[in-house]
Order: structure tokens, then C-alpha cells, then sequence
């Protein structure tokens, strides 16, 4: 039974719809996540709920990251997270597939539900089922006292304040940033050193200013809006800590606008989706500097040659994308770890636009509901 969001008292203020609302709240919604929770005295994070003694927490030997749809996506930014900076392996399961798959789950596995409403029916159930089977089970959730998170042996709360918009947008980015911080607290018991960890510290403390600045490319991204608003199918395209980011932009696109949008990583684009590309189907690269920068770039090139437009999400001081690209939305650069939090703020907003343009529901498109309770 899809549940009906209850607006109760929240009011739009000056916005003219609740996700226009909740992508400008992003800023103080990172803030909230991350208040109290860095440790500058250790170099590391603190999290009241996790309920796991220090003993526990060093035998972890292997992590579980489930969820649906765009929590599925944080899921896969916090797999890059926590096995670049903590060393331990993840896996990434969609919970409708992790609740029936009975996948063989080691000894010291934590498992994760990552949720917004907490009421997901599958993510609830993939962690009854690991539960039942004698694992510990934690929530990274924004409904306080939601099913899932009293199911959980503990968690984390996102504090993002409620989300009444179906596309998620804020409770992403707030996931996002406790996965980095879970990264952070596993990797500090492990092998990560104080400076690293401090040097973790003041990037996170940069993130509001960073989503802050990224907002404003509103106008540009009405422009880009206008330009594409008809079009039939959107390619994104991103790699490593971005490939999740052309996921969510593709997904962001498709729930509101109802515009057929795929997201891939950027080098798998030549193994298939390259024929779909002509004049009429864009490509989004999303293309901050960074370690794959330059293989990116020679995608986006491979892409123009077939004469398809490029929408390209750079960092605000790239000199070569205005070559390559037809249009350029530019963001601040932060360190390829936080990217996502930054580089997804575009994309929510093109979304965004193109559904007003186009004359859709946007905080209630068709078909969907804020809270999936039936499998
Ligand atoms: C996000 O924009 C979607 N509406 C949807 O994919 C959502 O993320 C999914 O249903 C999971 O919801 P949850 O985070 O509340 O569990």
C-alpha cells in the first residue's frame, strides 16, 4: 500500500514546490548530518547508535550496503568509500534481490539498510532476513522510529528533516555524507593515520560551502533545461565516484520528467549505448577533475564525433571542456571522495526544470509514491 506523504506542517516558504525546497536545504541538511559527529581531538567520527564495541567493530570483516533506488545509489558511493578509505570489502545489493537471492554472508558482516522513509518493504525485509540469520544489522535512515530503523540493531539518522518531495534529493546527499563519515570511523581503526583523518575532517567541514556554491547554477541550468526539454532519451555518463552520480542524475530525469535517461560509467559507453547516439539524444558528462579526467574527456570527444550535444559537469576552474562541450554547468572542486555530493546538485535541479517545462507533477509524478510498502 503506497503510503501518502503527510505534509503536516511543513510549508513550502518561498518555494514554489517541496523539491525546489529540499534541493536548496542541502547546505544546512549536510551541516545537520555531520553536527556532532566529527571528532577533531581523535581525527575521526562519532556515532551514538552504532551499538558495537570497539571489539566488534575491528572483527568487522565485510560490509553489506542495501537499498532501493536512489538509496541503492548512495549504497554504491559508499562501496567506493569505504574500500578506498578503510580497506574493507563491500558489496552492494539492491534489497529486493539481496531478500530472496541467499547469498552465502560471512562471519563479521555488518549490513546496512539505507533508507529514507525507513518504510521501504524490501529494504525492510533484506534486513529481517540477515538479521534472522544472526547478523548485525544496522540503518542509515532519516525517519526517526521508522520500521526499519527500530528493526535495525542500530544506526545512523540522516537528521535531513522531513522530504515530502518524491524525488529524493536531500536525504541523498545526507547519505552520502554519513558513508563518508562511516568511512572515515572504519578506516580510523584500521589503517588510516591522524593527518589523513584530520584531512578528511576539513574536507567535510568545506561540503556545505562547496553544495552552497554548486546551487548557484540555477540560471545555467534553466538555459541547458530549455535547450533539451523535448528530448526522447538522455544519456549520463560518469566514472568512479561520478558513475553513481549518472545514475541518479538518469533516475532524477526519468521519476519527474518521464524522459528516457540511462546512466552508465563513462568508458562503458562504447560497449552499447554509443548507437544510441545522435543529434537528438544528449549526453550529461559528469567530468570534475580528478584521476580519470582526461579518459572522460577523450569519451566526450568520441561522443561529439558522432555529433551528439554534450551537457558537461565540470570543475569551475576546467580550461579545456568549453572545447569539447556545448554546455558547460561548473561546480567547485572538492576531493574526488565528495564529488558526488557536489556534482549531483545539477543534475537535481536539470531534472527539476525539464519537468516544469514540460508541464509535469513534480513532487507527485505518476505512478510513484514517496514510500514503497509493497514488495
Ligand atoms: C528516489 O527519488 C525515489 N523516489 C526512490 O527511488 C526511493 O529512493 C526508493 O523508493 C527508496 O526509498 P527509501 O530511501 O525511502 O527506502
Amino acid at each position: 500500500r503506497p503510503l501518502e506523504v503527510d505534509t503536516g506542517d511543513v510549508s513550502l516558504g518561498e518555494y514554489e514546490h517541496y523539491m525546489l525546497k529540499e534541493i536548496y536545504e542541502q547546505p544546512e541538511s549536510i551541516r545537520n548530518a555531520m553536527r556532532g559527529r566529527l571528532d577533531d581531538q581523535d581525527a575521526t567520527a562519532v556515532f551514538g547508535g552504532l551499538n558495537l564495541t570497539p571489539q566488534q567493530l575491528r572483527s568487522v570483516e565485510r560490509i553489506i550496503l542495501t537499498g532501493c533506488g536512489t538509496s541503492w545509489h548512495s549504497a554504491l558511493v559508499g562501496e567506493y568509500l569505504i574500500e578506498e578509505l578503510a580497506r574493507i570489502p563491500v558489496s552492494v545489493e539492491y534489497a529486493s534481490e539481496l531478500r530472496y537471492r541467499n547469498p552465502p554472508i560471512e562471519n563479521n558482516t555488518l549490513v546496512f539498510g539505507i533508507t529514507q522513509s525507513g518504510e521501504t518493504a524490501d529494504t525492510l525485509a533484506a534486513l529481517r532476513e540477515t538479521k534472522r540469520k544472526g547478523h548485525r544489522t544496522l540503518a542509515i535512515c532519516n525517519v526517526v522510529a521508522s520500521s526499519i530503523a527500530q528493526a535495525a540493531d542500530g544506526g545512523v539518522y540522516l537528521h535531513a528533516g522531513p522530504e515530502i518531495g518524491v524525488a529524493s534529493t536531500k536525504a541523498y546527499t545526507s547519505q552520502c555524507c554519513v558513508l563518508a563519515m562511516l568511512a572515515l570511523y572504519f578506516g580510523r581503526t584500521r589503517h588510516m593515520s591522524y593527518e589523513a583523518g584530520q584531512g578528511f575532517i576539513e574536507e567535510l567541514r568545506r561540503l556545505p560551502a562547496a553544495v552552497q556554491q554548486a546551487l548557484t547554477c540555477d540560471q545555467q541550468v534553466r538555459d541547458v533545461a530549455k535547450k533539451y526539454c523535448d528530448a526522447t532519451t538522455v544519456l549520463y555518463l560518469g566514472r568512479q565516484y561520478n558513475f553513481p552520480t549518472a545514475l541518479e542524475g538518469a533516475l532524477k530525469l526519468k521519476e519527474i520528467s518521464y524522459i528516457h535517461a540511462e546512466g552508465y560509467p563513462a568508458a562503458e559507453m562504447k560497449h552499447g549505448p554509443i548507437a544510441l547516439v545522435d543529434k537528438q539524444t544528449p549526453s550529461v558528462f559528469i567530468v570534475p577533475r580528478g584521476t580519470t579526467h582526461d579518459k572522460v574527456m577523450a569519451n566526450m570527444e568520441e561522443v561529439k564525433a558522432r555529433g551528439g550535444p554534450i551537457i558537461a559537469v565540470a570543475s569551475h576552474d576546467d580550461p579545456h571542456i568549453d572545447a569539447i562541450a556545448d554546455d558547460v554547468i561548473r561546480v567547485p572542486q572538492v576531493p574526488g571522495f565528495l564529488q558526488p555530493i557536489v556534482t549531483v546538485v545539477p543534475l537535481q535541479l536539470l531534472s527539476y526544470h525539464i519537468a516544469l517545462l514540460r508541464g509535469c507533477d513534480v513532487d507527485k509524478p505518476r505512478n510513484l509514491a514517496k514510500s514503497v510498502t509493497v514488495e
